[in-house]
C-alpha cells in the first residue's frame, strides 16, 4: 500500500511552499490551477512530497484549500500533462516525475587527490590527535588476544562492555549481548537489510536522507518508499500515517540532527513512533551517526531520549559508530538490539566479513575511554566552524537561507533557484566540491537544495562560499559544463 497525503496536509505543504518561494507573486495573472500545479510540482522537485504517494480526492483537496473542485480538476489534469501524476480511474492519483527525468547518481567513494579542491562531500572530521595514544595502548594490550583465532563475529566483550554502558548512562539499559560490533555503520544498515528485508520487500526512508543508505537500499533490491521531511522536520501526524499505510518491512531514521537537514526528532514523536510501527508490521532502523554532536544549548543532558527507549515490542534496532564523534578511518560501527536478533546477525556476518579487526577494536576502546575530552573539543571545533560557515553563506550569498541546526556536521541551505546540480558542476571547476541535493532524494528531487558540512578549518570553509558564490554568479553564462570524478558523499 501506498502513502497517502490529506487534503490538510497536502493544503499545510502547500501553504509553507507558497511562503517559502513566493509562488503567490504580486502578478496573479496566472490562473488559479496552474499556480496550484505549478505549486504541487514545486513541493515535488523540492522533494517535500515524496514520489509514489496518493493525493487527496479532487473534493477533499478543494474543501481543505477552500477552492472550487474545477480548480483542482484542472490542475491534477495539468500535472498528468506534465507527467507529475499518474492516475488509475476510480483509484486515484499517485505523484510522479516524468519520463526521462534524471535521477541523481549514487554517493561513490572518490577521495580527491588534487591539493587545490576543497572538498564539501564528505561530512567527516580528520582522526582527533588522541588517536596515537589510544592505537599504542591498544598495540601494548593486543596480547591476551594473541593466543585465540581472532575471530569473534560479534566483537570483543570489552568494546561491547564500553557500548553498552554508554547507552545505560543515556537512558537505555543494555547488556553487551544486545551489541554487535561492525564495520562502520553502514555495514550495520547493509547487514540488517540481508537479515529482515527480502527482495521486493518494501523499505521505508526519510527523503532527504544519507546517500550511501540510499545504496544499501538499492543493492537489497528492497522497494523503497519516500516520507518527506518538511522545512520543520517531521511533521508527527503525516509520518505516523506513513508509516501505518507504508506497510513496510523496515523504516530507516535518522532522528538526531538528521543527515542532511540538521533537525532533531521531538520527545513526542520517539515515543509515537515504536507502537504505530508495531501494529504495521514494521522494524525501525534508527540510525545515531550523530547523537554525540549536540552543539550550543543542546547539552547532552537536553538530548531527547532515545528511540529504542520507548520500544516495548522489540522492534527498534539502533545502528550507532565511531565515525561522526571519533574518527571514519577506524571503521568501527555496531548494531543495538533484541539479544536473539544480534546473534542472529553474527551468524549471517560470518558469511561475509567473519569479523572486525581486533586491534582496531581495541583502539575504538581506547578512545570511547576519553569520551568526554575528545567530543567536548569536536563540539567546541564544530560549533566555531559552523558559525563561520553561516556567516560566510549569509555576507556572499544572501539569497541563501538555512536554518542554524543544533548538533551534527552539516547545513541543509535552500539556493535561490533549483540548479543544485548544475551549480555542483560549475563549484568543481572552481575547486570546490560539493553533493548536490539530488544526492539525499530518493528519487532525484531536492534541486533547490545543497548540502554543506562544517568539518572542515575556518579558511577553507570561508575560501569554498567564496567560490560557490563565483560558481552561481557564472551559472547563467552559457559554457559547456562536464563532469569529472563523482562526488564524495558521507
Ligand atoms: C547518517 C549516516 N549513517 C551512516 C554513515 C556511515 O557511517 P560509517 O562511516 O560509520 O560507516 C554516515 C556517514 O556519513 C551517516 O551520515
Amino acid at each position: 500500500m501506498s502513502a497517502i497525503v490529506r487534503g490538510a496536509q497536502l493544503a499545510r505543504m502547500l501553504n509553507a511552499w507558497q511562503v517559502a518561494v513566493g509562488v503567490r507573486g504580486p502578478g496573479g495573472r496566472r490562473p488559479e490551477y496552474v499556480v496550484l500545479a505549478t505549486a504541487v510540482r514545486g513541493l515535488l522537485i523540492d522533494g517535500r512530497l515524496a514520489l509514489g504517494v496518493r493525493l487527496p480526492a479532487e473534493r477533499e483537496l478543494a474543501v481543505s484549500l477552500g477552492i472550487s473542485r474545477t480548480t483542482v480538476t484542472a490542475a491534477y489534469r495539468e500535472l498528468r500533462e506534465s507527467g507529475h501524476l499518474s492516475s488509475r480511474r476510480g483509484a486515484g492519483s499517485w505523484t510522479a516525475l516524468p519520463a526521462g527525468h534524471r535521477v541523481g547518481t549514487s554517493g561513490l567513494w572518490t577521495p580527491s587527490d588534487d591539493p587545490g579542491l576543497i572538498d564539501l562531500g564528505c561530512a567527516a572530521m580528520p582522526a582527533p590527535p588522541e588517536l596515537t595514544q589510544a592505537a599504542a595502548e591498544a598495540v601494548a594490550g593486543l596480547d591476551p588476544y594473541l593466543g585465540g583465532p581472532g575471530y569473534q563475529p560479534i566483537g570483543l566483550l570489552v568494546l561491547r562492555e564500553a557500548i553498552a554502558e554508554r547507552y545505560t548512562e543515556r537512558g537505555l539499559p543494555t547488556e553487551p549481548d544486545q551489541v554487535m560490533i561492525t564495520g562502520g555503520v553502514q555495514q550495520a544498515l547493509d547487514l540488517l537489510l540481508r537479515l529482515l528485508v527480502a527482495p521486493g520487500q518494501r523499505a521505508l526512508v526519510e527523503t532527504p536522507t544519507y546517500p550511501n543508505a540510499l545504496s544499501a537500499f538499492t543493492a537489497g533490491r528492497a522497494r523503497v518508499s519516500a516520507y518527506a521531511i518538511g522545512p520543520d522536520g517531521w511533521d508527527e501526524d503525516l509520518l505516523l500515517s506513513t508509516v501505518r499505510a507504508a506497510q513496510a518491512r523496515v523504516a530507516y531514521l535518522i532522528p538526531d540532527f538528521h543527515n542532511p537537514t540538521g533537525h532533531l526528532m521531538p520527545a513526542t514523536l520517539r515515543e509515537r513512533l515504536p507502537s504505530a510501527a508495531h501494529a504495521a508490521g514494521t522494524d525501525l532502523i534508527i540510525d545515531e551517526s550523530f547523537v554525540d554532536l549536540a552543539l550550543d544549548s543542546c547539552t547532552e543532558a537536553a538530548m531527547p531520549p532515545a528511540v529504542a527507549s520507548f520500544d516495548r515490542t522489540a522492534r527498534v534496532l539502533t545502528i550507532g559508530g565511531m565515525s561522526k564523534p571519533y574518527w571514519g578511518g577506524l571503521r568501527i560501527g555496531w548494531v543495538r538490539g533484541p539479544a536473539p536478533l544480534i546473534a542472529r546477525l553474527a551468524a549471517a556476518r560470518v558469511g561475509i566479513d567473519m569479523a572486525s579487526p581486533v586491534l582496531d577494536q581495541l583502539v575504538a576502546t581506547r578512545l570511547l575511554q576519553r569520551r568526554e575530552t575528545i567530543v567536548n573539543a569536536r563540539r567546541k571545533q564544530l560549533m566555531v566552524q559552523r558559525d563561520t560557515l553561516a556567516a560566510a553563506l549569509r555576507a556572499d550569498l544572501p539569497d541563501w537561507r538555512f536554518v542554524l541546526p543544533h548538533g551534527g556536521m552539516v547545513l541543509w541551505v535552500e539556493l535561490d533557484a533549483p540548479v543544485s546540480s548544475a551549480l555542483a558542476r560549475s563549484a568543481e571547476e572552481l575547486g570546490v566540491r560539493v553533493a548536490p541535493g539530488p544526492r539525499f532524494g530518493a528519487d532525484g528531487t531536492m534541486e533547490r537544495f545543497m548540502r554543506l558540512p562544517y568539518t572542515l578549518p575556518e579558511a577553507d570553509l570561508v575560501e569554498a562560499v567564496r567560490r560557490l558564490a563565483a560558481a552561481r554568479a557564472d551559472l547563467d553564462r552559457p559554457r559547456r559544463h562536464a563532469w569529472s570524478t563523482p562526488v564524495v558523499v558521507a
